[in-house]
């Protein structure tokens, strides 16, 4: 069984995830001693966090010590640059000691917690350490340590996702989703709002919000697991459940969940595909992988991404969501119609148009057909 020969793997990076939820939620609630200066400016833009870096450095420092500094790795979204220069002092300050404060924490998550606090030259190192291109040949880990962090920072959906690819394939994967509602309604509502809303219900152990999804490569299951909260502790399985896609095969029935913004994706061509093919319910905009983790747990029933002409798919951004569809029982592919390439390095080489994850093959055929009937009359 390809599951159980990755299994020390998954272990390790379901509690990895696990930290770095409690990591990004500490974050998110202002416990950690930061400066007010979180939100940097990347080169395309996006809002870069305290918790983008501390979680890229807390995962890297922990798959080195598990798997070897010299043999592990990692292919992630941050690069060290921003953070090393000069100007950037108490950002790094921020983000060491946001790592040496989770990484305290490691062994209520059954991980190893080092010796004494790291320094800023060893958060540094683990950060740069992230720098492998992937590719066809050898282990590789994919990471994005904060997936949305537009949703992050307005306190909306956001993941944390870990995939691991062998050899050109995606065999374990493994996404944090720390505001998953426990209604499906409340995905596209603003996360503030539902917070509010949520006061007046009473609450239910853990399963209110936030969860760990993992699967593993022709298992043919998917998990998910609550988050940990207060000082409980991590027990494996922690109240695993299995998840399956939806079974809903109408479109006239059907969710599907597409970006946020129009920037990474052609809202108005979606739109008229979900006409063409008969889906009749608004779509459902959610921040960041969080729409994998939607179509795995069958709270919607087909997602859509067609970025603008140009744009590179990145693998951090889809391995782990992937799989988790998958193996819940879904599809995904490119608009044409073929699987998604890992093996190709950073990038999702080769890619066709868009992407389309459904719950079914039913679905998937009737989008598929709708694209290829659509193209021509689409200058997209
Ligand atoms: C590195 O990892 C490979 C598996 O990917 C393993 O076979 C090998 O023994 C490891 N080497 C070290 C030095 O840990
Ligand atoms: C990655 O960074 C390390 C230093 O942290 C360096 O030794 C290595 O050559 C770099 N690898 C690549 C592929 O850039
Ligand atoms: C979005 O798709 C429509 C076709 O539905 C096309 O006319 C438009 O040019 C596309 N927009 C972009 C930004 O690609």
């Amino acid at each position: 069984m390809e599951d159980e020969k990755y299994s020390k793997e998954l272990d390790v990076a379901v509690r990895v995830v696990h930290l770095a939820c409690f990591l990004c939620q500490r974050v998110q609630e202002g416990l950690v001693s930061t400066n007010s200066d979180h939100v940097k400016s990347k080169d395309d833009d996006s809002p870069v966090t305290v918790a983008d870096w501390s979680v890229q450095a807390m995962v890297s420092w922990m798959l080195s010590e598990y798997f070897g500094r010299q043999n592990v790795s990692i292919v992630a979204e941050e690069d060290v640059e921003t953070l090393s220069k000069a100007d950037s002092t108490d950002l790094l300050d921020a983000v060491v000691s946001t790592v040496n404060e989770c990484l305290a924490e490691a062994p209520r998550f059954g991980l190893k917690r080092p010796d004494k606090t790291i320094g800023n030259s060893q958060v540094l190192e683990a950060i740069s350490r992230c720098n492998s291109s992937g590719g066809p040949t050898g282990r590789h880990w994919a990471l994005d340590p904060v997936d949305g962090t537009l949703g992050f920072v307005r306190g909306d959906q956001y993941a944390v996702a870990l995939a691991l690819i062998d050899n050109g394939r995606v065999v374990l994967g493994v996404l944090g989703c720390p505001n998953y509602p426990m209604r499906k309604e409340w995905l596209n509502i603003h996360h503030q709002h539902y917070r509010s809303m949520s006061k007046s219900l009473p609450s239910s152990h853990s399963w209110e919000e936030g969860c760990v999804m993992y699967a593993s490569r022709g298992s043919d299951e998917a998990w998910m697991q609550p988050l940990i909260r207060g000082d409980e502790k991590f027990e494996w399985p922690n109240f695993a459940k299995l998840i399956r896609v939806s079974s809903i095969d109408d479109p006239a029935l059907a969710t599907f969940c597409e970006p946020v913004e129009k920037t990474n994706s052609n809202h108005s061509f979606t739109a008229g595909l979900a006409h063409s093919v008969g889906l009749r319910k608004q779509p459902l905009r959610v921040h960041s992988m969080v729409k994998y983790a939607a179509i795995a747990r069958g709270d919607a029933e087909i997602y859509m991404k067609f970025a603008r002409a140009g744009y590179k798919e990145k693998i951090w951004d889809h391995a782990a969501g992937v799989l988790i569809v998958q193996e819940a029982g879904g599809v995904v592919t490119d608009a044409g119609g073929r699987p998604l390439d890992f093996s190709k390095g950073v990038y999702l080489e080769g890619l066709d148009r868009g992407i389309i994850a459904c719950s079914g093959d039913a679905l998937h055929d009737k989008i598929i057909g709708a694209i290829f009937a659509s193209w021509d009359s689409s200058n997209l």
